[in-house]
């Protein structure tokens, strides 16, 4: 049996090398594709294998079809958008994530985020701490709750909003206020971390209202997905209140007007980065090898997403 790995944006080699170690000892066969820049050389990778192993890879119903084998697709990470579940679903194949595997190296770039923003972008100029400053946190999942502890550690004052979440317990023993709806979370944010998935219901969601009702000097800070931003609405907001600054993981398809427009109030990488560590890497990447060897050899489908 064989196992793809399709990264565009590959792992570090000490994960490729664990992996290898994975599904080799399993008795699988790993094929690697990194750094693809064509859809086509997936399309001809998957066309005898097993089991998929990717990251913001995607999968979609034309690759699920040309994948004749194909019994389990990994995302080696939390957000799996990038999956056509419905048609895996349809196929039979067994869709899963590895939550939690990379959530500290997203949680560390966020604070790192709000840091640089602080800081005028690490140009000349009087900044301010954010120590005494209200954070706010938008989906108290893995990274969110991570991002909170960080924001405690750093003397910031810490809230959340959590539709999924209605167990008072679970923010009370993190010693962080929760809040009961999105609107109060926004309106008290000088710091918002969006940690949503980008799902039909939250694509398009942050935009106009919630930016114009943030506080005087507030920040809003993306490392979950572009597309649950509504980019003209978080605009416009921008253009009114020259106080509001916004940095992001997951660039806007308005990326050059946003960096034009706003200077140093707007930060985007050039490539999503938050979960671009070794550890990270190394974490989800082994995490998805083990997965993938468990439900091939033992069908073991923990972590399913598509049930
Ligand atoms: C995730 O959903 O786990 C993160 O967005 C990481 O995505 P990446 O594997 O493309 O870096």
């Amino acid at each position: 049996m064989k196992v793809l790995v399709a990264t565009e944006k590959p792992f570090a080699k000490k994960a490729v090398d664990g992996i290898k170690e994975i599904i080799e000892g399993a008795g699988l066969e790993l094929v690697l594709l990194e750094k693809y820049t064509d859809k086509a050389q997936l399309l001809e990778a998957v066309a005898d294998v097993e089991g998929i192993i990717i990251r913001s890879d995607k999968i979609t119903a034309e690759v699920i079809a040309a994948a004749k084998n194909l019994k389990i697709v990994v995302r080696a990470g939390a957000g799996y958008d990038n999956v056509d579940l419905a048609a895996a679903t349809e196929r039979g194949v067994v869709v899963m994530n590895t939550p939690g595997q990379n959530s500290n190296a997203v949680a560390e770039l966020a604070l790192g985020m709000m840091v640089y923003m602080a800081r005028n972008q690490f140009n000349p100029g009087t900044g301010s701490e954010l120590q005494g400053k209200t954070l706010a946190i938008h989906a108290y999942g893995n990274v969110g709750r991570l991002v909170g502890l960080k924001g405690k550690a750093l003397g910031m004052n810490v809230i959340a909003y959590d539709p999924f979440i209605t167990d008072e317990a679970v923010f009370e023993r993190d010693g962080v206020k929760k809040m009961n709806s999105v609107a109060e979370l926004y309106a008290a944010a000088d710091y918002l971390s969006l940690h949503i998935p980008a799902t039909a219901e939250t694509k398009g969601s942050i935009g106009y209202e919630l930016a114009m009702s943030m506080p005087k000097g507030a920040t809003l800070v993306n490392t979950a997905r572009k597309e649950v931003i509504n980019e003209e609405g978080l605009m416009k907001a921008m253009e009114e209140r020259e106080d509001l600054k916004y940095i992001t993981d997951v660039a806007p398809e308005m990326k050059d007007a946003y960096a034009e427009k706003f200077g140093k109030r707007y930060f985007g990488t050039p490539k999503k980065m938050g979960a671009e560590t070794a550890e990270a890497n190394i974490n989800a990447g082994l995490a998805a090898a083990r997965q993938t060897v468990g439900y091939l050899k033992e069908g073991i489908t923990k972590f399913q997403v598509n049930k």
